[in-house]
């Protein structure tokens, strides 16, 4: 149905408490793009929040297909929503006894063209990452306020982005992205311990590194490794893979460098590959 007819109890828990889960997909020419991993992450952050999702995979494939098929365009943007569904005022997630189920595609329009060509602007946000023992970075919840405040941040300084760091002060990721750094030819990035959502994109960019005999590393970071890097890139499915170009005033080596540029390329050609009609 068109998003003006769209709509969800002013009583929903996904609304009134966050208690919900999402997935952001991609698809490109008709095929939503590594569809089961987004399939698979979003039952595990259900099952990590206790929340029973009411269609098996396979269903909701189905139900992105017919999605991706009713929209007009080739190309776009899904957001598959399982939030715990309406039910009285008050947290207790045992009130609501139907989830709720709501995928929407969109057109995507999220970073601009001069970002990705020259690269962007990012800092170092004062906002922490929450430690993994008040709510879990694998879970891709929805709660987004503790990204949001780092995103506030980012446009007060004029950047492009914000990167968290956890309670430790090790890198974690950005506000809505992965992170990586090249220093001699050896990628990094933070672990999932560290604060890092398991990015789908980022995955893939550790696929393809893998293939192309690129080593790479998870491990903590820190500010100085962003500052010093050869250079630094983010990752995601909105963002796909962007250059950074400096982080707090520091320029990187290279902006785009020789290990992104091999990268975005393989990335380009691994979507064409994936989407070729069946
Ligand atoms: C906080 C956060 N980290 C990382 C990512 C990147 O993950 P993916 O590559 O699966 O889109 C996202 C994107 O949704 C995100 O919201």
């Amino acid at each position: 149905m068109p998003g003006s007819e769209a709509h969800i109890s002013v009583f929903d828990h996904g609304l009134l408490y966050g208690d919900g889960v999402f997935e952001g997909i991609r698809f490109y020419r008709g095929r939503a793009f590594r569809l089961q991993a987004h399939l698979q992450r979003l039952m595990d952050s259900a099952a990590a929040i206790r929340l029973t999702v009411p269609y098996t995979q396979d269903e909701l494939t189905q139900a992105v297909a017919d999605l991706i098929e009713a929209f007009a365009e080739p190309d776009g943007y899904l957001r598959l929503i399982v939030t715990r569904g309406a039910g009285p005022l008050g947290l207790d997630p045992d009130s609501c006894t139907q989830p709720t189920v709501i995928i929407i595609a969109d057109r995507l329009s999220m970073i601009d063209a001069k970002q990705r060509q020259q690269g962007a602007h990012v800092i170092i946000a004062s906002t922490r990452r929450l430690p993994a023992d008040g709510l879990d970075g694998r879970i891709k919840s929805l709660n987004y306020l503790n990204n949001i405040l780092a995103r506030i941040e980012a446009n007060q300084a004029g950047a492009d982005e914000a990167i968290l760091l956890n309670q430790n002060g090790y890198v974690a990721e950005g506000s809505a992205d992965n992170i990586f750094v090249v220093r001699d030819g050896h990628l990094l990035t933070p672990r999932p311990v560290d604060g890092a959502l398991q990015g789908i994109t980022r995955g893939v960019v550790m696929e393809l590194a893998a293939e192309r005999e690129i080593a790479v590393t998870a491990c903590a970071l820190t500010a100085y490794d962003l500052y010093t890097a050869d250079e630094c890139f983010l990752t995601g499915t909105g963002a796909e893979l962007i250059p950074v170009r400096d982080v707090d005033g520091r320029p990187l080596k290279h902006c785009p460098g020789p290990v992104f540029s091999r990268l975005s390329r393989a990335f380009s050609e691994l979507i064409a590959m994936e989407s070729q009609p069946r």
